[in-house]
C-alpha cells in the first residue's frame, strides 16, 4: 500500500517509533511523596483535658491527631486519611467517641456526650461489648498519649484518682 515510501524511510519511522516507545516507558516516573507526618510525636505524653485534645481534630496538617476513647487518649496520627479533614472518622477526632463507638452512632449528641461507668453499665450488653471491642482495636493499635483530665467534669469515671476520704471519727482521736 505505501510502496511510494523508500524502504529506509519506513525502518528509520520504525525505528524513531520504537526508541520514543523504549524512552516513555523507561524514564522514571516524577514520585510524588506525599507530606509525611513526623515519626516523633510532637506532643508530650501527659494528661490532656477534652477542651485541650480539641486543637488535635486532624484539620492542621502537621498536628496530632487525638481520640479520647473511656478517658484514653489516642495517638490517631498514622491513620489521618481516614480521620484527618475529609476522612470517613474525622468527626471523631479531637471528641471523646466513647459514646458514638458504644451506640455505633454517628450523632453530633453522642460526640463528647458525657458518660461514666454507671451509665455505661446500663446500655445494653451488645453496646458494652462494642465498646470493649473497640477499646481493643485502639489499644492495639495507637499509641496512648495520656489520661482525660477534665476541667469541667464531663467524664465521672471510676478510674480518675479520687480524693482520699478522712474518717472524721479517726481524725478526732487522733
Ligand atoms: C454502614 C456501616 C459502616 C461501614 C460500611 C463501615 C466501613 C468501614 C471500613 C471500610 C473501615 C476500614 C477503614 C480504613 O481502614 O480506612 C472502617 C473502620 C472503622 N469504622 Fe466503620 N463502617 C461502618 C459503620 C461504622 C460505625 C457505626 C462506627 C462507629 C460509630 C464505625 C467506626 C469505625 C472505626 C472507628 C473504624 C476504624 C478506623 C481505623 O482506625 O482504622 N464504623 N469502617
Amino acid at each position: 500500500m505505501l510502496d511510494f515510501i523508500p524502504e529506509e524511510v519506513t525502518w528509520a519511522i520504525l525505528i524513531f517509533i520504537i526508541i520514543y516507545l523504549l524512552r516513555v516507558i523507561l524514564t522514571p516516573k516524577e514520585i510524588v511523596v506525599p507530606p509525611v507526618r513526623p515519626k516523633k510525636p510532637t506532643y508530650e505524653k501527659r494528661d490532656y483535658s477534652l477542651s485541650e485534645i480539641k486543637k488535635y481534630d486532624g484539620n492542621t496538617t502537621g498536628e496530632p491527631i487525638f481520640i479520647a476513647i473511656k478517658n484514653k487518649i489516642y495517638d490517631v496520627s498514622a491513620k489521618s486519611s481516614t480521620y484527618g479533614a475529609g476522612g470517613s472518622y474525622h468527626l471523631f477526632s479531637g471528641n471523646d467517641a466513647t459514646v458514638c463507638l458504644a451506640k455505633s452512632s454517628f450523632e453530633q449528641a453522642d460526640i463528647n456526650q458525657p458518660w461514666s461507668e454507671e451509665s455505661i453499665k446500663q446500655l445494653s450488653a451488645d453496646q458494652q461489648d462494642t465498646l470493649n471491642n473497640w477499646i481493643q482495636f485502639f489499644s492495639e493499635r495507637y499509641p496512648i498519649v495520656g489520661n482525660v483530665k477534665d476541667e469541667n467534669s464531663v467524664v465521672d469515671n471510676d478510674d480518675k484518682p479520687k480524693i482520699e476520704e478522712v474518717d472524721e471519727d479517726e481524725k478526732k482521736s487522733n
